[in-house]
């Protein structure tokens, strides 16, 4: 059978997730293995969250709430944002996908930094779009202002990880307003804030009010992170006018969302002891982690979020399977841009022991950080230290 693929779409290389636990131990014949490599909640989810999706299981035979009704109400009532102006979606990346097949039209292009989150070349390549990557600022961060300057005639999205993935790094609070003041509001500035409840710097971007005065905003949010509910698959979008949240409405599948994430989502929403002590957890063992890397002559960029991105040299895969082979999966970056580095999770105490140890072996085994790892200085050119 020869199938007519179109060009672009032989040319797009598929996302590529990090490896189930299950699918290492197989492979490698290794049990007890520690995951920090997809950014997950090491604390699990949200028990009440547990609660409420056994209970929603009861009703599995039916169709879920294609509306979300409850979702989108409970949403509202936290954030303050109408019920109307929320979308929901099997996970933020489905609304990634779900915006760039609605927006982009015939010939649009996405405006997005090299070095952001990946999914959003995929997503706007994947269907008929271009996407114009901009340059970073030094110290691994998006360079915004460059990215606002760089808004043409084709232009209809703008992509901002904030923090951004695999980097850590965020853009600050004036540097979101002068985007959103020079941007023309035909075109859609899309702020990914999915590791937003991780974030304590005071210069961090405060989004949500500015959704009444830029209709053209949108805010994507996940419960995989700090909820801890990756596995159920649901995000959402906070939109900052009716028109968006209706043409998206009439793209999304009735049924992208399952009444047992949905169920979970509401009483995770509201579970501010989980969601604390996951945050107040992850930055105490980021420090943990960044003191131990940095005691190993490693260098790493300073992270605002739940994950740090390791600078290794040229020997960065042979490290990162050197450390799967001692059962800590982490993750090679070269398919994120970063080919001489990888992202570790922060992860529990324990986790975090075990995986610098066995980075600690790993890199005696590869004779040492290579040469852009060499060095104990965290990567912060801009200004202080950000978490
Ligand atoms: C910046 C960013 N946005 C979105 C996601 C995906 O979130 P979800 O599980 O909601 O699709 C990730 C996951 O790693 C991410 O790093």
């Amino acid at each position: 059978m020869k199938l007519r693929i179109p060009q672009r779409l032989a040319a797009l290389t598929p996302y590529q997730p990090g490896k189930p636990i299950e699918e290492v131990e197989r492979e490698m014949g290794l049990a007890d293995t520690v995951k920090l490599a997809s950014n997950e909640n090491p604390l699990g989810p949200s028990p009440k969250a547990l609660e409420a999706a056994r209970k929603a299981l009861l009703s599995a035979h039916r169709y879920p709430d294609g509306s979300g009704y409850y979702l989108r109400h409970a949403l509202s009532a936290k954030l303050g944002v109408p019920p109307r102006r929320i979308v929901l979606g099997n996970g933020s990346t489905e609304l990634v996908e779900l915006i760039a097949r609605t927006f982009l039209g015939e010939d649009g292009e996405a405006v997005i930094s090299e070095g952001a989150f990946v999914m959003y070349g995929i997503a706007v390549q994947a269907p008929v779009g271009e996407a114009r990557f901009v340059p970073q600022a030094p110290g691994y961060r998006h360079d915004a202002a460059a990215m606002a300057a760089a808004v043409g005639s084709k232009t209809r999205l703008m992509f901002f990880a904030n923090p951004n993935n695999p980097t850590g790094t965020y853009i600050r609070d004036h540097e979101m307003a002068h985007v959103l003041q020079r941007v023309p509001q035909e075109v859609l500035v899309i702020v990914d804030e999915a590791y937003h409840e991780y974030v304590s710097v005071p210069d961090y971007p405060v989004n949500i009010p500015r959704l009444e005065r830029h209709p053209n905003l949108i805010l994507l949010r996940t419960f995989s992170k700090v909820h801890g509910l990756a596995g159920l698959r649901i995000g959402y979008a906070l939109v900052g006018s009716d028109e968006i949240a209706e043409t998206l409405e009439r793209v999304r599948s009735p049924f992208n969302t399952s009444s047992i994430a949905q169920a979970a989502a509401i009483a995770a929403l509201n579970d501010d002891e989980h969601i604390l002590r996951s945050s107040s957890t992850n930055l105490t063992e980021m420090k943990f982690l960044e003191k131990g890397l940095a005691s190993m002559g490693v260098s790493f960029v300073s992270s605002v979020a739940n994950f740090v991105l390791v600078l290794l040299g040229p020997r960065a895969e042979e490290i990162s399977r050197a450390m799967l082979g001692q059962g800590v999966i982490v993750r090679a970056m070269r398919f994120f841009g970063f080919p001489e580095a990888v992202r570790i999770t922060v992860g529990t105490r324990s986790e975090n022991e075990r995986c610098l140890s066995a980075l600690a072996r790993s890199l005696r085994q590869a004779g040492g950080p290579g040469e852009s790892g060499r060095g104990a200085a965290e990567v912060d050119e801009v200004d202080e230290k950000q978490a």
